[in-house]
C-alpha cells in the first residue's frame, strides 16, 4: 500500500509518528506502566472524579439495574428513563430549555454543526478550535472562515465582509481552549453575533466542572446563558466519565433528534455511563473545593514557570509551556519522563507550526509539592 508507506515515512521524518502505550493503572494524579508510576500531566480528569467512590457506586447500580448495554439507538429502544433524567439535569445545570446527550464530544460537534449548517450558509470559527469542530464544518459543506485566535477585530472584519452573502450564519468557539488554556472573549462574541444576525455555539469541554456557578461552565460564569444559542460540553474531562451534550432551545433539540445523523445512527450510551454522568453533576455541586484548589495550583505553576523565564500560556487548569520545534518538545518530554513525569509533547498538526509544547494539564491529585518539584526539574534540564 503506497499510501500507508508514504504516510508513515513522512510522519517519521517529521518527528510526528505517534504510537499507543498501554498503561496498567491510574490514581491520584499518577499513571502506571507495570511497576513504574509517573506523575500524569496529560490527563483531562481535572477534578480527579474518574475514581470517585460516588461515581463508581452510581455506575455499579445502573449496571445491576439495566445491564451493560443500552441495546439500540435512542430513537429505537435505547432511550431509557435515565437518559431523559440526565438531559433534564443538564438543561437545568446549564440554564437552558432543553438538552440532548451525545455519545462523545467528537460526535456532538461533527453532528450538530453539520445538521445546523449547509450549502449557502457560513460559519465563522476561532482558528484554534478543536478538530471535531473543523470536521463538523467540513461535513456541513457550508463556507467556513477561521478568524485569528480570540481576535474580535478579525472576526468583525470577516462578518462585515461576508455575512450578507450567506443565508444562515454560525459563530463557533471554545470557551476554555484545549491547547492554550485561555478563555474566549464571550462578551464581545455575543455582541457581534447579535449585530450581524448570527447564532453562537460554544464548546465548554474544558470549562465544564471548572468555571461558573456549581462548575456549570464559562458561559454561566459570565452570566451570558441566555445570549449563547448552543452550549456544547462533555462528561469526558472534568466530570470523570464519558459522553457529551448540547443545551439549547426546545425547538433546536427537537430538530437535532430528527436531523442529526451522529445522534440518530449510533447506539445510546450505556446506562452505567449515564448514571455516572448524573452523579458527576451532583458531585461538582457538593465538592467545590476540588475546582478551587485546582485553579489555585494552576496559577502557582504558571507564575513559577514564568518566573524562570519560560513561555507559558493559559488562564485555567491547562498550562501549556511553548517550546517551539517538535524536536524540542519531544526532547523535554523524554527528559521529564526520566525524572518521573508523564507530560506528552503536543506537536503540529494539533498546534500551529513552531508552537510545539508540553501541555501541563493539572488535576486535583497534583499537590503543591509535586508542582514545586516539577518547576525545579524543568529549571535544571531545560535551556531556553
Ligand atoms: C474542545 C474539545 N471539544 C471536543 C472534544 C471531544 O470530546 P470527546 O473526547 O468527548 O470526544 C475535545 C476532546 O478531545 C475537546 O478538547
Amino acid at each position: 500500500m503506497g499510501r500507508i508507506d508514504s504516510f508513515l515515512k513522512d510522519r517519521q521524518k517529521k518527528d510526528l509518528l505517534r504510537s499507543l502505550r498501554p498503561a496498567t493503572g491510574r490514581s491520584d494524579g499518577r499513571i502506571f506502566f507495570n511497576d513504574r508510576g509517573l506523575v500524569d500531566f496529560s490527563s483531562n480528569d481535572y477534578l480527579g472524579l474518574s475514581n470517585h467512590p460516588r461515581l463508581k457506586a452510581a455506575s455499579h447500580k445502573a449496571l445491576e439495574d439495566f445491564g451493560t448495554g443500552s441495546s439500540a439507538s435512542r430513537l429505537l429502544s435505547g432511550s431509557l428513563d435515565i437518559h431523559h433524567e440526565l438531559e433534564k439535569r443538564i438543561a437545568s445545570f446549564k440554564g437552558k430549555e432543553a438538552a440532548l446527550v451525545f455519545n462523545s464530544g467528537y460526535q456532538a460537534n461533527t453532528g450538530i454543526i453539520s445538521s445546523l449548517c449547509g450549502r449557502g450558509d457560513v460559519i465563522f470559527c476561532d482558528r484554534l478550535s478543536h478538530a471535531s469542530i473543523i470536521d463538523g464544518m467540513l461535513l456541513s459543506q457550508a463556507r467556513f472562515i477561521r478568524f485569528e485566535h480570540n481576535d474580535m477585530e478579525d472576526l468583525k472584519f470577516f462578518l462585515e465582509r461576508e455575512r450578507a452573502n450567506y443565508r444562515e450564519a454560525l459563530i463557533i468557539t471554545e470557551t476554555v481552549f484545549s491547547m492554550d488554556g485561555d478563555i474566549a472573549p464571550l462578551g464581545e462574541l455575543v455582541r457581534l453575533k447579535d449585530l450581524y444576525n448570527c447564532k453562537l455555539m460554544v464548546d465548554e469541554a474544558h470549562a465544564m466542572g471548572i468555571f461558573g456557578p456549581n462548575g456549570s461552565g464559562q458561559v454561566g460564569a459570565e452570566g451570558l446563558t441566555e445570549r449563547v444559542d448552543l452550549i456544547m460540553g462533555t462528561f469526558s474531562k472534568a466530570m470523570g466519565s464519558f459522553g457529551a451534550y448540547i443545551a439549547s432551545s426546545k425547538e433546536t433539540i427537537e430538530y437535532l433528534v430528527n436531523a442529526c445523523r451522529s445522534f440518530i445512527y449510533s447506539t445510546a450510551l450505556p446506562p452505567a455511563v449515564i448514571a455516572a454522568n448524573i452523579e458527576s453533576l451532583n458531585l461538582v455541586k457538593d465538592e467545590p473545593q476540588r475546582r478551587e484548589l485546582l485553579l489555585l495550583n494552576a496559577d502557582y505553576l504558571r507564575e513559577a514557570l514564568k518566573g524562570i523565564g519560560l513561555n507559558v500560556r493559559g488562564a485555567s487548569q491547562i498550562c501549556p509551556l511553548i517550546v517551539g520545534a517538535n524536536s524540542r518538545a519531544i526532547e523535554l518530554s523524554n527528559r521529564l519522563m526520566e525524572r518521573g513525569y508523564w507530560a506528552l509533547p503536543i506537536r503540529t498538526p494539533t498546534v500551529p507550526e513552531g508552537e510545539a509544547r508540553l501541555r501541563f494539564s493539572l488535576t486535583y491529585g497534583h499537590t503543591i509539592d509535586v508542582l514545586k518539584g516539577l518547576v525545579n526539574d524543568i529549571r535544571s534540564i531545560y535551556k531556553v
